[in-house]
């Protein structure tokens, strides 16, 4: 049994101690934005936020996260109001969308630590998310968008 709190709800879920919190997340708590991808914590498609921080849901064991608050596509806000996803709408980022939530939950966790970021800081952190569409040049874009709301540019 794992106990930690997801989306703001304090959760039990039945695992094996080892098992990797993404398959926890998507088939012990039906949330499935948030995807597989490599499995070796090299695509970033399973990013979740710990403690606020972006993590590597497919590379970390459920033991890990006991007691920790953890945040998904899900519950990055209720309405789907939050800066980051405002600016992936408005310039159309996704193309199939599958490395989407965890392209958004990175750039969620990288503006909250710093807002105030150079087009070159802005890849460079967001380098470890591959996006097989090639929407890199939105995304950059987006990004700066976001930080500029978060601003109030
Ligand atoms: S699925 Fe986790 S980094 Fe690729
Ligand atoms: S939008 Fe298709 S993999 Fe990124």
């Amino acid at each position: 049994m794992a106990s930690f709190t997801l989306n703001g709800r304090a959760v039990s879920l039945d695992a094996e101690p080892d098992t990797p919190l993404l398959w926890v997340i998507r088939d012990e708590a039906n949330l499935t934005g948030t995807k597989y991808g490599c499995g070796i914590g090299m695509c970033g498609a399973c990013t979740v936020h710990i403690g606020g921080q972006a993590v590597r849901s497919c590379i970390t064991p459920v033991s890990a996260v006991e007691g920790e608050t953890i945040t998904t596509i899900e519950g990055l806000d209720p309405n789907g109001a939050h800066p980051v996803q405002v600016a992936w709408r408005e310039l159309q980022v996704p193309q199939c969308g599958y490395c989407q939530s965890g392209q958004i939950m990175q750039a969620a966790a990288v503006l909250k630590e710093k807002p105030d970021l150079t087009d070159a800081e802005i890849d460079q952190l967001m380098t470890g998310n591959l996006c097989r569409c090639m929407t890199y040049t939105r995304i950059r874009a987006a990004v700066r968008k976001a930080a500029d709301a978060m601003k109030g540019v």
